[in-house]
């Protein structure tokens, strides 16, 4: 099997991270799962165990130096990060609804965490992923692309992902780093689907002409997007949602 590289999977231990490792580890990648829950990150690690080369790493992205931490630690580990890709999911009670329902420190909270995350790690990652040609990825959802009611906090937020992302892209290249946003909008099987309820799932996946995406539809491209094959793609912003928006 071809050697890959590191990977490092922020929020691993998730729906979509989780199925991002296992297909990483069957491709060859040796990788770093991070997730929040010590639990959950042992299990998972003992459950993939057996395909291939990986560890655990726990950090609340609360923390201050959580991002540099964790790299640090990833880096020590293994050696060399490679890629990283951001699949963390933050959004607290508030972030979707009636907008005049929802509180302005709800976003600024919000936008903090998720949109400054992306960037610490982003920054902590740098000298790595530089050093050999590498990957960041960092997964947002449609509402920062497709306007919709309901969004317009979480749409903000993401959209500024996808600004820091894109502006990114087209400076690091000089540093042969490649960087893209993958967008979901309902992701069947997963935990927010669960929360979402199936009622809703079942009005979107009525409307999903190719069937709504599970994480093992995302995994391909987000592995895709590491592999020597993108190596002259950067800053594109690609929406995985089974035909809901275009
Ligand atoms: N699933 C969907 O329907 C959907 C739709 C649109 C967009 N997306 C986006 O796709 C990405 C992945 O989604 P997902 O469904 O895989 O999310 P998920 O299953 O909820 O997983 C979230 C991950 O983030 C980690 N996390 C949460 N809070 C954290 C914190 N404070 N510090 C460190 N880690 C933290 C979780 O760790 P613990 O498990 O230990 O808490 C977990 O690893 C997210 O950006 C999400 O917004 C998903």
């Amino acid at each position: 099997m071809m050697e890959r590289g590191v990977l490092l999977v922020a929020g691993g231990s998730g729906s979509i991270g989780s199925a991002i490792a296992r297909m990483a580890l069957d491709e060859g990648w040796s990788v770093a799962l991070h997730g929040r829950s010590p639990d959950k990150v042992q299990a998972l690690v003992a459950g993939m165990a057996p395909l291939g080369t990986l560890d655990g790493f726990v950090a609340d992205l609360r923390e201050e130096d959580a991002a540099e931490v964790l790299v640090a630690e990833v880096a020590e580990q293994f050696g060399r990060i490679d890629a990283v890709i951001d699949c963390t999911a933050t959004g607290p009670e508030g972030i979707t609804g009636l907008f005049p329902e929802t509180a302005p420190d709800v976003f600024g909270d919000f936008l903090n965490v998720s949109v400054g995350w992306v960037e610490r790690l982003a920054h902590a990652a740098y000298p790595y992923i530089s050093q050999q040609g590498g990957t960041l990825i960092a997964f947002v959802s449609d509402a920062g692309i497709y306007a919709a009611p309901r969004q317009t906090l979480i749409g903000a937020a993401r959209a500024g992902t996808i600004g820091f992302i894109r502006n990114f892209a087209v400076e690091a290249a000089r540093d042969g780093i490649r960087a893209h946003v993958i967008s979901p909008s309902f992701v069947a099987g997963s935990a927010s689907a669960e929360a979402l309820g199936s009622e809703r799932m079942a009005r979107a996946a009525a409307r999903a002409g190719l069937g709504l995406p599970g994480p093992e539809d995302i995994a391909p491209l987000a592995l895709f997007l590491c592999s020597a094959g993108a190596r002259r793609i950067t800053g594109q912003v690609i929406s995985v949602n089974g035909g809901l928006n275009a």
